[in-house]
């Protein structure tokens, strides 16, 4: 998330170039809880560096998950997707730390069975969902979005899932929700980054009810006709192909309904830096870094040109309409 834009334009992970301080601070504090042995299952994953092989598509590692046709507007581009193995070995999960290759290399502890999904708040109809019935509560698509992240790259990724309006039509909420709030696992136990003072855990993001509500936003359990490898959010998480990729939480817990709009985790961190809305928008600069463009992850070489960004990350004739007569510099 946090990365510097280094003088030559390129936007690049180097770990030095992380800021602010409180991402220097949860690095010491892994390297302390690694010291005493409490991040051994960090340790662990280091040790064994075909995790990676392990979750190629097809290696019979993960288990099949097709999706149908989408009759979605929007939900499939004639793009280049993505190779599974950038896009399962270049992620962003912060509770598996904060390198693009930690997720990949730490992300099997993570214990996606048995996984309940607790549905509370302004409902009709609150509950607890185990996964397996929450896949089959509609049926599945494949959705081929681009995703971008807010630090300048991006990815085109075969996700497989269900509108979330789905799942929200079926709980019936009641006329008082006006926003949804995702809260995420925080396991301290499985993920060695949850303790560090990173983010505020757990990680929390928020969608305001009609955003919820659009058939783009996917209610996501696989990609590349698989379930979702661990480091990309297993057993669930939700994908918002028009927002910045850190609106996309992962392995969801909870979907809480509610009449105020959610503190989300980044926001906390940085108030100035990630708004609540985070819609993709060349036009509206971070405040230390330009998003008029984006690099294509795997298709172009670190020094290749880069991409112009579209507003709304290309998806504006779906969804620009929920933004209508809304300032988009303010609500950033
Ligand atoms: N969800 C959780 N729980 N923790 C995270 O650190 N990172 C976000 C988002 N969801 C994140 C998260 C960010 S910054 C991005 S860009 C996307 O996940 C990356 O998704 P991907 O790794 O599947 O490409």
């Amino acid at each position: 998330m946090l990365i510097k834009t280094r003088d030559d334009g390129f936007i690049h992970p180097v770990s030095s170039e992380i800021t602010p301080q409180r991402v220097y601070d949860g690095r010491r504090d892994l390297m302390k809880l690694m010291a005493t042995g409490a991040a051994g299952v960090a340790l662990a994953g280091w040790a064994s560096r075909d995790a990676l092989a392990q979750a190629a598509p097809g290696s019979g590692k993960l288990a099949a998950l097709k999706g149908g046709k989408s009759a979605v507007a929007g939900a499939v581009t004639m793009e280049k997707v993505t190779e599974f193995k950038d896009a399962s070995t270049y992620n962003n999960y912060y509770e598996f730390g904060t390198d693009k290759a930690d997720p990949a290399k730490n992300a099997h502890t993570l214990k996606t069975a048995p996984w309940t999904v607790e549905v509370e708040g302004l409902v009709k109809k609150p509950g607890k969902y185990g996964i397996e019935d929450l896949m089959k509560l509609s049926a599945q698509e494949e959705r081929i979005y681009r995703l971008r992240c807010v630090e300048g790259w991006s990815m085109v990724i075969p996700w497989v899932g269900y509108s979330l309006a789905e799942l929200i039509k079926r709980v019936e909420p009641q006329p008082g929700a006006k926003f949804i709030e995702f809260v995420t696992l925080a396991d301290p136990k499985t993920m060695p980054f949850v303790g560090s003072r990173v983010l505020d855990w757990p990680y929390v993001e928020g969608l305001r009810m009609d955003e919820a509500m659009h058939p783009l936003t996917l209610l996501t359990f696989g990609m590349y006709g698989e379930v979702l490898p661990n480091q990309n959010g297993a057993p669930v998480r939700i994908v918002v192909p028009w927002k910045y990729g850190f609106k996309s939480g992962k392995s969801i817990v909870k979907i809480r309904f509610t009449d105020k709009e959610p503190a989300t985790a980044w926001n906390k961190a940085a108030a100035n830096e990630y708004g609540f809305y985070s819609n993709v928008n060349p036009n509206v600069d971070h405040p230390r870094w330009s998003q008029a463009t984006e690099r294509r992850i795997g298709e172009d070489g670190l020094f290749a040109k880069k991409r112009k960004t579209l507003p709304f990350n290309g998806y504006e004739a779906q969804v620009g309409q929920l933004y209508a007569g809304m300032d988009l510099k303010k609500n950033y």
